[in-house]
């Protein structure tokens, strides 16, 4: 560990000790928030983790505002910090409940899937939620050959893709602004130096991308992936901050960025300094009020029984 480092660690490790507070961080941290958080994951994961954890009395979500929401949806006991008030994901930003009540109109019967990068007053509005690793599954699973999905357009493709359903994207235009950064000429780029490399992919990455990717999955799916494949090299079509996870559990293997600045300036608002500021102001409560919550957590607990049935 970096020497600057070294006493924020130490005060953060007092803190979490003497208040029962668990750090959650996505992969998406940045490197040494990622090294003192208790646990590192993809959503699905943080948000079963978050749901798990019975002893913890403060939970500080390492991540941004709707992962730091699906924790206080599920714990609504437990006291949910966000180190950074600002630390929010722009494409769960792109859907409003309205529209959602306004598709209900427009195509009665139809079943709304939510991806959880969605806000709380979304997801209440759904019938069941889903992330990147489990999206195909969870439209595979439900009776009816049309669905509409949101927000993220390039998720809702790449479902109609491996589904064969027909889906309505909700809005029409919803995307991740650091995974349309990544483009087939610059990935094909960098393998032309390295033609056995591997290329993963993130489904929130244009079809294009995808086409051209030898894995697809959500961050921790190419994290399995990347330990157990024998290639030595891949090349990595998500959010540069996978990079350092990658890195560290595959110590021998090469792991080179699709794009070097596809950067999630979002996730990166979270630091050491706010994470120690966090836990000994008490700070940033995230609570999502009971009435939307209930309605929330209905739909994602409805994506765990989903997958729970077919792991
Ligand atoms: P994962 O669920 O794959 O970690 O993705 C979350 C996210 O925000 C992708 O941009
Ligand atoms: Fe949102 Fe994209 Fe950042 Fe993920 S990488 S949190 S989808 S803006």
């Amino acid at each position: 560990m970096e020497e600057k480092y070294k006493l924020l660690t130490e005060r953060i490790a007092e803190l979490k000790r003497e208040k029962k507070a668990i750090i959650l961080a996505h992969n998406y941290q940045r490197s040494e928030v990622q090294d003192i958080a208790d646990y590192v994951g993809d959503s699905v994961e943080l948000s079963r983790k978050a749901a798990e954890l019975e002893d913890a009395k403060i939970i500080v979500f390492a991540a941004v505002d709707f992962m730091a929401e699906i924790a206080s949806i599920l714990n609504p006991d437990k006291r949910i910090l966000i180190p950074t008030r600002g630390a929010r994901c722009p494409m769960a930003g792109m859907l409003q409940p309205e529209l959602i009540i306004d598709y209900r109109k427009r195509y009665p019967g139809v079943p709304v899937v939510l991806y959880v990068n969605t806000l709380a007053e979304a997801k209440a509005e759904c019938d069941l939620c889903c992330t990147s690793a489990n999206a195909v599954e969870i439209v595979k699973a439900l009776d009816s050959d049309t669905v509409i999905f949101g927000p993220d357009r390039n998720l809702a493709e790449y479902v109609a893709e491996r589904t064969g359903k027909h889906i309505i994207p909700i809005p029409r235009e919803g995307f991740c602004p650091v995974h349309i950064l990544f483009s087939k000429e610059e990935v094909l780029r960098i393998k032309e130096a390295d033609p056995k490399a591997l290329v993963l992919a993130h489904p929130e990455c244009i079809r294009a991308v995808r086409e051209i990717s030898d894995y697809i999955g959500s961050t921790s799916q190419m994290c399995r992936f990347a330990e157990k494949s024998d290639a030595e090299k891949m090349i990595i079509a998500t959010e540069v901050g996978l990079i350092h996870r990658l890195r560290k559990e595959n110590p021998d293997k090469t792991f080179i960025p699709a794009y070097e600045d596809a950067v999630c300036v979002n996730m990166k608002l979270n630091t050491l300094e706010s994470i120690y500021m966090a836990l000994k102001e008490e700070r940033y409560v995230v609570r999502v009020p009971e009435k939307l919550a209930s309605k929330a957590r209905e739909a994602i607990e409805g994506m765990f029984e989903v997958i729970g049935r077919h792991p």
